[in-house]
């Protein structure tokens, strides 16, 4: 395995936000390289505990390699969508706090093996879960136009969604499309040779888009969140990092409803939901990356982080 390199985002914000308790119970979410679980670990006596989860065993390997000298770390190779009964069975049944770092790690984009970069060749793969069976090959190759039109439109937002899924589907029918570089190839080729299309290059969105699917990354996301504030102890807080416009909407959202007591329509005289306020917005408007950190790590340029707590 190469070795993981992420250098996690919104350290401090994230720390200072989770107002971490000594002998508390903390579940990292998408422990990845382990860079927010580290300093969780280090504010943590020996009576609390941190679980960490990741879909990615990779993840898991380097975290089990860097931390080893944490008894206090339980980690758990699982989507953190499935991860609640998993909790609940080795007698987790409230925490004080948690953390999701959403999207990919350094580690993943970097490795070319993983095929989630147009930078590097590499077979056209994009799994988090290494397990599951649906790699970016078969939604490339497989799906059909329609299909792979509305996953360009919906998780890209990409404007020129139809030349190039038309053009996909036009190299598909000579021969499978088999590497990043030559999906990257057909993308660029959709585009005027003079569009120069903002940062990345006129390939981020459909890669983006492309992995949205492949990891079901949006999918029970606002059902998972609703299930974790259940958990969360009185007092409790819980951070959330999101690095495109979707996600950001759906953490919104639920923490929006969530922190308001009656979520009837407008114009409804009388409340009829009878919802009550379970949560605290502790930042209205996100958090992003400052000056200084912008500088050292540029993939923190779209990181927005929202941080709850339990009433
Ligand atoms: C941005 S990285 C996290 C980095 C980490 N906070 C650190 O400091 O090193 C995101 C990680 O979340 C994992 N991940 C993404 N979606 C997941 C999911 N639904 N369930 C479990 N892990 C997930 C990815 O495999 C990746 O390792």
């Amino acid at each position: 395995m190469e070795e993981f390199k992420h250098i996690p985002v919104l350290l401090n914000e994230v720390i200072d936000g989770l107002k971490i308790k000594k002998d508390g119970i903390y579940i990292d979410c998408t422990i990845g390289g382990g860079g927010h679980s580290e300093q969780i670990l280090k504010r943590l006596s020996s009576k609390g505990h941190l679980y960490g989860i990741d879909k990615d065993e990779d993840a898991l390997l380097a975290c089990k390699e860097r931390l080893k000298g944490y008894k206090n770390l339980i980690l758990i190779h699982s989507d953190y969508k499935d991860a609640h009964e998993i909790l609940l069975e080795k007698g987790v049944e409230s925490f004080d706090g948690l953390l999701i770092d959403l999207g990919v790690s350094s580690y993943q984009l970097d490795t070319a093996g993983r095929g989630f970069s147009f930078l590097r060749e590499g077979h056209l793969d994009m799994r988090m879960d290494k397990s599951q069976g649906i790699d970016a090959y078969f939604v490339v190759n497989n799906y059909p136009r329609e299909k792979l039109l509305e996953i360009l439109y919906k998780y890209g937002e990409e404007a020129n969604a139809k030349r190039i899924v038309d053009n996909i589907i036009k190299q598909r029918e000579i021969k499978p499309i088999e590497t990043t570089i030559e999906l990257k190839d057909i993308i660029e080729a959709s585009f005027p040779k003079k569009v120069i299309y903002g940062k990345g290059g006129v390939s981020k969105k459909t890669f983006q888009a492309i992995r949205i699917e492949v990891n079901g990354e949006l999918i029970g996301l606002e059902e998972a969140i609703e299930k974790y504030i259940k958990m969360l102890k009185p007092g409790g807080r819980m951070a959330i990092i999101t690095f495109h416009s979707l996600e950001d909407r759906i953490v919104k959202n639920v923490f929006k409803r969530e922190a308001t007591d009656c979520i009837c329509p407008p114009k409804t005289p009388v409340c009829i939901c009878g919802h009550k306020k379970t949560i605290n917005l502790v930042n209205k408007k996100p958090i992003t990356a400052s000056e200084s950190e912008l500088s050292l790590n540029p993939r923190s340029s779209s990181a927005k982080l929202r941080i709850i707590e339990k009433l």
